[in-house]
């Protein structure tokens, strides 16, 4: 059975710019009603406006997620004034092009507060209401779960356990008797603000980067199909199918690779 998401209450994290913002106008445009959350004013309130162009009811939230205590209470009063959220797409999150010799414990942690551990606080808030309204989850993680890529290895750990969790949680709810969908979308690389943030390496990425808009319609159909993971673009798919029969020969490419750009 297909699930919709016109006539659903969506919370999309990280609205203010990027993915979130054009999931966030995707899922309005869908005829969802969307709470979108981000540090940013000012960018939250350019972008609720155009949802309410299409859902008079969205709404917008100053939060800094990386603020684990406030997310509780955040998740409640998001769930109150949207009236139930169905579908929760954790998308905010941060880089750190960093190498691991240049890397300290407090950045690492940083990391894994913003990218992993908050949203595991909002889906736990989350969860009985969702499980009640049989709704869906998106976590929004990375290619880098899947092959680690040079200088990222904070940012890769942390969206590798945001995938890892998924995986166990979609299993814990079936045999649990919950029909909730888990589903984990793994962008290559879209353009957005995430490339240009300070505090961060050059990025290496030498492919070219797609439009942000690009990655509405494969997740409304994941979302619509049941899919537990997609990449976007597609055919990195297969550069994860074909690193896993040899893991070591895989790491040997990234190195020749990550030497050639030196
Ligand atoms: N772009 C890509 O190629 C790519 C590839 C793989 C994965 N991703 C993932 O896609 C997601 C969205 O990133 P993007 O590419 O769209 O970059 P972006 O434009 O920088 O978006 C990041 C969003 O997260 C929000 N955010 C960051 N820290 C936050 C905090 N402490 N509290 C609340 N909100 C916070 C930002 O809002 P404020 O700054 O206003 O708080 C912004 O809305 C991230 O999880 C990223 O890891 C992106």
């Amino acid at each position: 059975m297909t699930y919709a998401v016109a006539g659903k209450n969506v919370l999309v994290t990280g609205g203010s710019s990027g993915i979130g913002a054009a999931l966030a106008e995707g899922f309005a445009a869908a005829g969802a009603t969307v709470g979108i959350c981000a540090r940013r004013t000012d960018r939250l309130d350019a972008v609720l406006a155009r949802l309410r162009d299409h859902a008079p009811g969205s709404r917008a939230w100053t939060v800094d997620l990386a603020d684990l205590d406030g997310v509780a209470d955040f998740a409640a009063r998001a769930d109150d004034e949207l009236g139930g959220i169905d579908v929760l797409v954790n998308n905010a999150g941060i880089p750190k092009r960093r190498r691991v010799q240049d890397l300290t414990p407090d950045v690492v942690e940083s990391v894994m507060a913003i990218n992993y551990f908050s949203p595991i606080r909002l889906t736990l808030a989350l969860l009985p209401g969702l499980i009640e309204r049989s709704g869906r989850i998106v976590n929004i993680s990375s290619v880098a779960a899947r092959f680690s890529p040079p200088s990222e290895a904070a940012y890769a750990a942390s969206k590798a356990a945001l995938t890892a969790w998924s995986e166990s949680m979609q299993v814990d709810l079936a045999v649990g008797g919950s029909d909730v969908r888990v589903h984990v979308v793994n962008p290559g690389v879209i353009d957005t603000d995430l490339f240009h943030l300070p505090d961060n390496d050059a990025s290496m990425a030498d492919i070219e980067a797609l439009p942000v808009d690009a990655i509405v319609q494969p997740v409304l159909d994941q979302l619509a199909a049941g899919t537990f993971e997609i990449y976007v673009p597609e055919w990195f798919t297969d550069i994860v199918a074909n690193k896993f029969p040899d893991t070591g020969a895989f790491l040997e490419g990234s190195i020749a690779w990550a030497k050639s750009k030196a």
